[in-house]
């Protein structure tokens, strides 16, 4: 449904669902609302399940594991609520993580006496071991939960999380990657990855309806694990079904059918290169080659190693890196992605990474884009990255 005079380079934050997923979501709203009480209690369960089975066979973890939340905001909220860390001990993160996983873990250490360690990842980054490093240095004896993004929102690289994974758990600390972008981008299997928690969105790159997450909890931490907010049903006492997926399923009225939807989405979305793998094969190719465009446009060379990138690429731009917020409160962050939406008509998020002092532009590549929109991107950058220099 995307506006055919907007070049849509933004799939990162908020991609767009394909319209046989939203026509498939429609006909289970219909069912929904043609007899509500019968959905909510004898349908939604069933449509939850089948979900469960799509994203275990995507991601490769088991399905009774697997709660959902309308987004990992959410997911890592309740993740963070329930992770019983107290007075003198740490939680490890580092410069690259979503902001609001960053917001509430610093909520909870306020209110706790817990303490928020954030290590400084280098970007641009030489590798992996760089990566690895940075982070591993700042475990202590205190440690007791990390937070590590699958592949980072700023800058758009993929983390080492399997290595990361194991060498955590071997000083005793627990795990939650954020795979907010992973599935869909980049193959994932949680059962190699082995962590604690996985949370990843559904309504980013397999293009699910808005509104579906899911986290996966480790079989050790299941029992007792529960929702930020509690079901009415939570009390209730089910032979036929255990409580984690209960409390997950149902946690009160909200519109359930982007979740019916799940199993739609994955086969659609797999059916368009023929494949998962050759739609995550076509799509790194695309932005692997979307970055060298505007490289070669700005002089500069990339700023990571290719097998670090999924289907989104960040660069360096010249210029200063806003702090969060930008200069015109509820406008875009940087007025040089204002420019770029109103004068030239491509959506591209322009931010920063304020521990780098670094400007940065971050593409992404999916089934609907092709290399000449990173070269019209390219001219309208240039134009506009001038226009700045001469102001
Ligand atoms: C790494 C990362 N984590 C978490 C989120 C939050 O996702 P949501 O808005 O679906 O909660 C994002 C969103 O872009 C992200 O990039």
């Amino acid at each position: 449904m995307l506006d055919p005079d907007v070049v849509f380079l933004n799939h990162g934050s908020y991609g767009a669902c394909p319209v046989p997923v939203l026509e498939a979501q429609r006909r289970y709203r219909d069912m929904m609302e043609r007899e509500p009480v019968r959905f909510f209690m004898l349908e939604q369960e069933g449509l939850m399940d089948r979900a469960r089975e799509a994203v275990s066979s995507l991601v490769n973890c088991d399905a009774e594991g697997i709660g959902f939340a309308p987004n990992v905001t959410q997911a890592v909220a309740s993740v963070i609520e329930l992770s019983g860390l107290g007075e003198g001990d740490e939680a490890l993160a580092n410069d690259h993580e979503y902001s609001a996983c960053l917001s509430t873990f610093q909520r909870y250490a306020r209110r706790t006496g817990a303490r928020l360690v954030k290590a400084t990842v280098p970007f641009p980054s030489t590798g992996e071991d760089q990566v690895f490093d940075a982070i591993m240095s700042r475990v202590t004896d205190r440690t007791r939960l990390a937070l590590i993004s699958h592949i980072t929102s700023p800058t758009a690289m993929v983390f080492p999380v399997g290595r990361l994974t194991a060498a955590l758990k071997a000083r005793g600390v627990e795990v939650l990657i954020d795979g907010a972008h992973a599935p869909g981008q980049v193959p994932v299997d949680i059962g190699a990855i082995r962590p604690t928690y996985y949370t990843a969105n559904l309504h980013k790159w397999p293009s699910c309806p808005k509104g579906t997450a899911f986290l996966w909890v480790a079989p050790e931490r299941r029992e007792g694990f529960e929702p930020l907010a509690l079901s009415s049903r939570a009390h209730l006492t089910r032979p036929d079904r255990d409580r984690f997926r209960c409390l997950f399923d149902y946690v009160g009225t909200d519109d359930y059918t982007g979740f019916a939807a799940v199993p739609d989405a994955m086969r659609f979305m797999a059916s368009l290169e023929g494949s998962w793998d050759a739609l995550m094969a076509r799509n790194h190719g695309l932005a692997v080659a979307g970055r060298r465009v505007l490289c070669d446009a700005l002089g500069t060379e990339p700023a990571v190693p290719e097998p670090m990138l999924g289907a989104m690429a960040t660069v360096v731009v010249p210029g200063v890196g806003l702090p969060s917020g930008g200069t015109a409160p509820g406008r875009y962050e940087d007025p040089l992605q204002e420019r770029l939406v109103e004068r030239h008509g491509v959506q591209v998020p322009v931010w920063s990474l304020p521990s780098a002092g670094l400007r940065l532009l971050r593409i992404s590549a999916q089934a609907y884009n092709s290399i000449e929109q990173y070269e019209y991107l390219a001219g309208a950058l240039k134009q506009e990255l001038a226009a700045e220099r001469s102001a």
